[in-house]
């Protein structure tokens, strides 16, 4: 499968290098093609690693993933053809933090009403937002079994039943994602929940001294 990966940082790149480790082509994007860390991503990722602009991955992608700074990532949305959107799933790992008045993070102002997560869907209707992988570390992301045994939570939220299926499909089938660890939230709205969450992860990640950690619902 063709994969875009919207986003050159660590997150960004350990999404891309456990795809092409599975055999997907995948692109990666940023402000402009030629991004350093993106020509070295792809230079050591192999044949299937391509880099180009935000728009170029976005194109390239039957399935794209957003790994923006949370700051700037509807920058980024708008610099893309939405047409090149167009009936694709966008999977948005993003999240909105604020970390300039110290511990814990706030959540940016602009979303503390209305989600990153749903103005992303607002500004691509055509596109099927499904907002997962939030809430945890990137290494967890693409390596469940890192915490007890891949046996905890993955929220995910979005507008479309059929586009969330698809989404803990591939990601179980590409990370290794146990279908019992999804836990549906329903319609992107609920993004507003799992980006506020956010600011305790980071405190949890304080407390337990490391990041691989996660959380698991138990009734
Ligand atoms: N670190 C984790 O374990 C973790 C876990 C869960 C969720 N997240 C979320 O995942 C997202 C990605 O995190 P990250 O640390 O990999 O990357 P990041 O440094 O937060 O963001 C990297 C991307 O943001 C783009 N960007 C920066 N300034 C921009 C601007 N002015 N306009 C447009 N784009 C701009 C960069 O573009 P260029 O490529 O052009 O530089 C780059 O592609 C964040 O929202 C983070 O909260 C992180």
């Amino acid at each position: 499968m063709r994969i875009g990966i919207l986003g050159t940082g660590v997150v960004g790149e350990a999404i891309a290098t456990a795809l092409i480790e599975k055999g997907h082509e995948v692109r990666m994007g940023s402000r402009a093609a030629g991004n350093e860390k993106a020509v070295a991503w792809a230079k050591k990722a192999g044949k299937l690693a391509t880099e180009g602009s935000f728009n170029d991955a976005a194109i390239y992608g039957d399935l794209v993933f957003l790994c923006l700074n949370g700051e700037f990532a509807l920058d980024a949305i708008d610099s893309i053809d939405p047409s090149g959107l167009n009936g694709k799933i966008l999977i948005d790992v993003t999240n909105p933090l604020d970390f300039t008045q110290g511990m814990p993070p706030r959540i940016l102002e602009e979303y503390r009403h209305v989600s990153l997560g749903e103005r992303i869907q607002q500004a691509v209707p055509n596109a099927y937002v499904v907002k997962t992988l939030n809430t945890i570390n990137y290494s967890v992301m693409v390596n469940p079994k890192k915490v007890n045994n891949g046996k905890h939570s993955l929220f995910v939220c979005g507008n479309h039943m059929d586009a969330k299926n698809k989404v803990k499909h591939f990601l179980a089938d590409a990370f290794g994602w146990d279908a019992e660890s999804f836990v549906d939230l329903g319609d992107i709205k609920a993004a507003r929940c799992s980006e506020a969450f956010v600011p305790l992860w980071v405190m949890l990640w304080q407390a337990v001294g490391s990041p691989l950690f996660s959380v698991k619902l138990v009734q």
